[in-house]
Order: C-alpha cells, then structure tokens, then sequence
C-alpha cells in the first residue's frame, strides 16, 4: 500500500476522532522520525509528551524484548515483581507511599477520583464526593474524565454527563477557596496546563491550594500526566513549589510508549482502597512495567530532568530570538523545562503545517498555542535546527 492507498484506507476504516496530519510515521530514531515516503522530520512532539528518552532507546528496546520472551502478563491475583519495584522506585522518589497502575492517564485519574471519593466517605458524610477543577484544564476522555476536564467542548453531545465536578478559574486560590464546601473531598489540578496552553500559574498557587485542602481537611490530587517525569525540570513538576500532594497521577513518559497509568497516594488515602474495590486487567503487568522501571531508572541516573531544565532554558533563549525577529507573529511564550508554548498571531495550523513541510513536527493546544514537548535527550543542535525551521516557517520562506 502506498502512502495515498493509506490515507485513504485510513479515512475509510477509522472513525474519525481527530484530525490527523497528512503523513504516516514509520520509523524513529532519537529525535528523529521517519514518514512512509522516507522523508525525516525532527520530533518535538514527543508523542504528546511520551517519548522522554526518544525512539527507539536501547535501552528500552533491550527490556521490551528480553520482557516479551520472558512473561508478557499475568493478572493481578499473583504478586508481579517488575510491579513491585517500579512501584518502590516511584516512592522512593516522590512523596507518595504506594502506587495503582493502570493503562493510560485517565485511567489514572479514574483511579485518583474513585480514590477520593472513598476516602471522603470514610472521613466525613456520606454525600461527600465533589471534586473541584480548573477551567482550561485537561484530564482525560473517559465519562469521569472529560467531566473533570473542565472545558464545554469536550463535553458537547456526551450529555448526561456524570455528577460531582465543580469549576473555578485556574490560577486563582481565593476562587477554590469560594467553591469549597462539606461535599467537596478534593481538588483535581494540573501543575502546569498542557493542552490548555502551557499555562504556568504564579509561584504562590500551589502552596495555596495546599493550604486550602489542609484547613478543609480535603485532598490535594496532581495531575501529572503531562508534566511528570522530568518534563518540566524535575522530576514531578510540584517540587518547583515546595509542596505536596496526597494524590498524583502519572501516566505519557513513565514507560516512553508502552501504555502505562499511575495513581500514586499517601498510605493515608490509599488505604481508602481495599481488596475488591477497584482493578484493572491490564494494568501493572510484568511488560509494562519491566519498561517503565527501565524507563525511571535511565531518567534518573542520566539525570534526565537536570538536562530538561537546562535545555528548555536554551530553547526558551532560542525562541526568544525568533519572537524577536517575528515581533507582530509571536504574541507570548511560555514554559516549564521542556514543556513549551509560543502564542503565535497566524493559524496555529498554518504555522504547524509550514513547519512540517520544512521537517520540524510540533503540537497544539490552547486557543492558538504552538506546543514542543521534545524528548529530554535532546542535544542543542536540535534546538537550533528546530528554531531555524520557525523562523523560517513564520518569515513563509521556501520550503
Ligand atoms: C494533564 C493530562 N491529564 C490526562 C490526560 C489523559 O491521558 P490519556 O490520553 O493517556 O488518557 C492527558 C492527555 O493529554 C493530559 O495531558
């Protein structure tokens, strides 16, 4: 089948629930992908913030292969030692005591809400249950999940939406501080917003939030799909802000493409779980997370989150010149390490489509957001080749 046979086919066979690009990808190496017709482009989607060691590490390469000739799955009735350390090394690592896996990031927050509401029960009235999020956020596509997701147009047409969400402005603790009430149990709250727009909050957020949940006596939940590990700098992206939370979910990089949720608790709230309450088939098994212990451990002994903070200093640097040789096509740029938005004046999809006719992939979000989330083993000449590829996209030079 050629690539226009594949198109096609792919329009015919698929439902359609998003918009794709024009191009299949079928190869990748790095930083670097390859479309069906053999022309390289250089990735900073990083599968939406997947792909933290890039394609084809060998490292991860080594476990997928030496995990699928050993035990692919079992179920969760036998204890999985592969589960059992990724487990210890996320704790090890964060503040939390003990980890549910599942298979992707609403799953994950699935898990964290179901979580909540059980402990809430247990330390309160019965009807205690809501769960507070932020406008523009994103948490997911599953019923619980695009409710939690605080933005109408995902919801459109899934009416009757489940019950229990409230919603307040993001960035804005005196707006939490005005919905909470005795029926709320947690707050649901992204770090940094993604697909809202890389929307970063002012320094005092996130200690606000805490200070909130500790004299409400109600749980902070991160939601740290996108931001975790090691995108934004360190690690997880709350230990930019001196606190903790008593809920954190993690799903995208923590097995670079194998799918993989985690929902990690303090021993306080996770005890609210007990045999029988909540499970997943998939979730946990020895091949998932074999990929994801590997995965953790190379992030951590490449120091992987330093780099990420020392290189979306250089990006950001880097941008900064384009803005300034583009000033009427760049609005804005933000950032945390290696998760970036340029507000750009033009079509986002103009833009996104210039610059991969040139061989530069990068994302969207927000109203009008141009998004890079490359992996974290970039080098700077990447750098420099992608900021090339911008300018040269937004000047509408020659492709
Ligand atoms: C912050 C955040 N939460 C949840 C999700 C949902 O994750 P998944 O698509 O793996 O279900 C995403 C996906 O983009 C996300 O960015």
């Amino acid at each position: 089948m050629d690539t226009r046979e594949l198109l096609s086919s792919s329009d015919r066979h698929l439902m359609t629930f998003t918009r794709r690009f024009p191009l299949a990808l079928v190869r990748g190496e790095g930083m670097r992908v390859w479309d069906s017709d053999g022309k390289e482009y250089l990735d900073f989607t990083g599968g939406i913030a997947v792909n933290a060691l890039g394609h084809s590490h060998p490292r991860v390469v080594g476990t997928i292969r030496e995990q699928a000739t050993t035990l692919l799955h079992v179920s969760n009735y036998f204890h999985i030692p592969q589960q059992v350390h990724l487990a210890k090394l996320l704790c090890d690592h964060s503040f939390a005591d003990r980890v549910f896996f599942s298979n992707s990031g609403a799953e994950a927050n699935e898990a964290a809400i179901k979580l909540a509401r059980k402990w809430a029960k247990e330390h309160g009235a019965s009807d205690r249950g809501d769960i507070i999020t932020m406008r523009g956020g994103f948490h997911g596509r599953t019923l619980a999940t695009v409710t939690a997701t605080a933005q109408e147009k995902y919801h459109h047409g899934f009416e009757p939406l489940p019950g229990g969400f409230k919603y307040v402005p993001y960035n804005d603790v005196r707006a939490v501080e005005r919905a909470i009430d005795s029926k709320t149990a947690a707050l649901l709250v992204e770090p940094v917003q993604g697909e809202g727009g890389v929307i970063v909050p002012d320094d005092g957020y996130l200690p606000g939030l805490r200070k909130l949940c500790d004299q409400a006596g109600i749980l902070l939940m991160l939601d740290e799909i996108q931001t975790g590990v090691g995108r934004t700098g360190t690690l997880w992206a709350y230990e930019h802000s001196g606190v903790t939370p008593d809920v954190m979910t993690v799903a995208k990089a923590l097995a670079n493409g194998i799918p993989i949720g985690a929902t990690l608790a303090t021993d306080e709230v996770a005890s609210a779980f007990s045999p029988g309450t909540h499970g997943s088939t998939f979730g946990g098994n020895p091949f998932a997370t074999a990929v994801g212990l590997t995965v953790l451990t190379t992030l951590l002994e490449e120091k992987l989150p330093e780099r990420a903070a020392k290189m979306g200093r250089v990006l950001r640097e880097r941008l900064a010149g384009v803005q300034s040789r583009h000033k009427g096509l760049v609005k804005d740029i933000r950032s945390k390490g290696l998760l970036v938005g340029v507000d750009v004046v033009p079509p986002v999809g103009d833009v996104l489509a210039a610059c991969r006719d040139r061989g530069l992939l990068a994302l969207t979000a927000g109203d009008n957001t141009l998004r890079f989330a490359p992996a974290l083993v970039l080098q700077e000449a990447d750098i420099d080749r992608a900021c090339d590829i911008l300018d040269k996209a937004l000047a509408g030079a020659p492709a």
